[in-house]
């Protein structure tokens, strides 16, 4: 070995010890060994299909990639810094089991491409893997806004309670913006899934090589077009933290609404012990935790676009060492996005509506006023306007006499406004006011029923 373990020919000397701390990207690329050694492996075909490696030589450097994967799956695999990353731990190891021809492997590709591949085929799988999640949490939010498709609550605006909705309603609002989040997760996929392999350090290569047999035997739909952008380019990183941003953000807002339900001031639902803790020191206590986090993850996960897109910015072209920064902000989006998408699915399907809460929620507030002053358009013929002036009034005078709109005598309603007949008892119910709201997309349990089978036709 020589004094320099990777650049013996033009280095005399080792790195310092805090060069190779930190340049060193092991110990969190080392998660990209299975796409590394599948983009290995489909570079080699490709190189042995076009005469540019011998059959023997491909036969052997196949072989002894696969066993550097079982080594590395078995926990038997020794990572070194003093490699720095993924691919030369791999292919230092490779050189250990099979020899010289290990070092043909190189032939006509860089760790450019190289990682910019690797890291996009992890991106794919991981995009995968959230969409199976998005689905169980789709599926678990369908459920339960079926089952509850007529359990009136308040609907809320600047939280105040402002009409009476259904709580099947308000969760089918959360499978629409999860909706939009997988689409997004999937036009994020369809982007990225072009192969950088083959554009080598930026230039291309005057070797022969194929890229769209790399491209197709790695599954991605085509190569990249530009040399230089395929080793430069991140930005399908950066569209993918944007995406689970978004995502992270609805996360977010479903768990602090469930925070305050769950609150013994709402208590419109009920959490299991298992999506709840206890109190060190108060033995009442039953606490949210679990929203309380998903509600702390866009911290990260923003916090990881934020990163990704200063370390890019003004960066010139092509590669420069700033990019390796790319993936552990992406990684731990990843992760954490995952996380908070199975817990908040856990959590869905745990928890169950309180209905006498929920309707004692709509006791104050009064929220059939709208449906006062649309009774009034619609039988007296008053324009909307004049009408929200003559609810607001007889709102006043309920407030006064310290009932409930339903509660006014006829009389009182009449010295407001003399032309009110007792029909208008009729759409002052919480029940009869959210059975009316059948305009598309509208509250009523037949809407809600009907919108969460199509919910599920389209989403699952
Ligand atoms: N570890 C590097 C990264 O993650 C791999 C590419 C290195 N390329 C280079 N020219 N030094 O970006």
């Amino acid at each position: 070995m020589t004094a320099n373990e990777m650049w013996g020919g033009r280095f005399a000397a080792g790195p310092s010890a805090i060069m190779e701390q930190i340049n060193a990207s092991i110990d969190f690329d080392k998660r990209l060994f299975a796409q590394d050694i599948a983009g290995s492996k489909a570079h080699c075909a490709m190189l042995v299909a076009h005469g540019i490696l011998s059959k023997e030589d491909g036969d052997e450097i196949s072989q002894g990639l696969d066993k550097v994967l079982i080594e590395i799956e078995t926990g038997k695999f020794e990572f070194k810094a003093a490699l720095e990353d993924i691919h030369m731990n791999v292919e230092a190891r490779l050189r250990e089991l099979i020899g010289d021809s290990a070092g043909r492997l190189h032939t006509a590709r860089s760790r450019n491409d190289q990682v910019a591949t690797d890291f996009r085929l992890w991106l794919r799988d991981a995009i995968d893997g959230l969409d199976t999640q998005f689905a169980a949490l789709h599926k678990a939010l369908i459920d339960k806004a079926e089952k509850h498709a007529d359990v009136v609550m308040p609907g809320f605006t600047h939280l105040q309670a402002a009409q009476p909705v259904t709580f099947g309603h308000h969760l089918l609002a959360y499978v629409e913006m999860v909706g939009r989040d997988r689409g997004r997760l999937a036009d994020c996929r369809k982007r990225l899934n072009e192969c950088p392999l083959g554009a080598a350090a930026l230039a291309g290569t005057s070797f022969p090589i194929d890229r769209h047999m790399t491209a197709s035997s790695l599954g991605f739909d085509a190569p990249t077009r530009n040399s230089m952008d395929s080793v430069a380019a991140r930005d399908f990183a950066m569209e993918f933290l944007a995406t689970a941003s978004i995502a992270a953000v609805h996360l977010s807002r479903l768990a602090e609404e469930i925070v305050i339900w769950a609150s013994q001031q709402f208590n419109f639902v009920h959490l299991t012990d298992a999506f709840t803790t206890g109190s060190s020191i108060m033995p009442q206590k039953k606490n949210p935790d679990a929203a309380e986090l998903i509600r702390a993850k866009p911290g990260r996960i923003i916090g990881s676009l934020n990163a990704l897109l200063v370390v890019m910015k003004g960066l010139p072209m092509t590669y420069g060492k700033d990019m390796q920064e790319d993936k552990e902000v992406t990684f731990d989006a990843a992760d954490n996005l995952s996380l908070a998408v199975a817990a908040m699915a856990g959590m869905v399907e745990d928890m169950e509506p309180n209905k006498t809460a929920m309707r004692d929620g709509l006791v104050n507030g009064f929220p059939t006023a709208t449906d006062l002053a649309d009774w009034l358009v619609r039988v007296l013929n008053m324009p909307f306007r004049d009408a929200h002036h003559v609810t607001g009034s007889l709102v006043a005078l309920a407030e006064k006499n310290g009932v409930g709109l339903d509660e006014l005598t006829l009389g009182d309603m009449q010295t407001v406004e003399p032309r009110i007949t007792k029909d208008v008892y009729s759409v002052l119910s919480v029940d009869a006011s959210v059975k009316s709201r059948v305009s598309f997309g509208g509250t009523a349990p037949d809407n809600v029923r009907a919108a969460a089978r199509e919910a599920r036709d389209r989403y699952l």
